[in-house]
């Protein structure tokens, strides 16, 4: 059964629209906020590991800052190469707290 592991506040992410990097300590995510409502992909670009958290959400869509590769922020799915992507993580909120699910 899953765990779920604290990676942020709900404050720190911001108005929708906005996207952020958080890290539990030993791995870094992207928090995006659409229409608030949270997802969780894993913040490092499979392209050349550029920080999704530091790029730009729109129409549910976060771009890379560093080549913009674009990424489905609530699956993780690559629309710039598709067929690959990243990984996405099952979100609660618990006391203004984001929490995702570790296996
Ligand atoms: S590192 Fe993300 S597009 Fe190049």
């Amino acid at each position: 059964m899953a765990r779920f592991i604290r990676i942020a506040a709900v404050e720190e992410v911001g108005e929708p629209g906005s996207v952020i990097t958080a890290s539990d300590g030993d791995h870094e995510y992207a928090i995006a906020n659409i229409d608030g409502t949270y997802h969780v992909i894993d913040n490092d670009c499979i392209h050349q590991g550029g920080p999704l958290g530091l790029g730009t959400l729109n129409d549910g869509i976060i771009e890379c800052p560093w080549h913009a590769w674009q990424f489905d922020a609530k699956t993780g799915a690559c629309l710039t190469r598709t067929g690959t992507g990243v990984k996405c993580y099952d979100v609660k909120i618990e006391d203004g707290e984001i929490k995702i699910a570790i296996p």
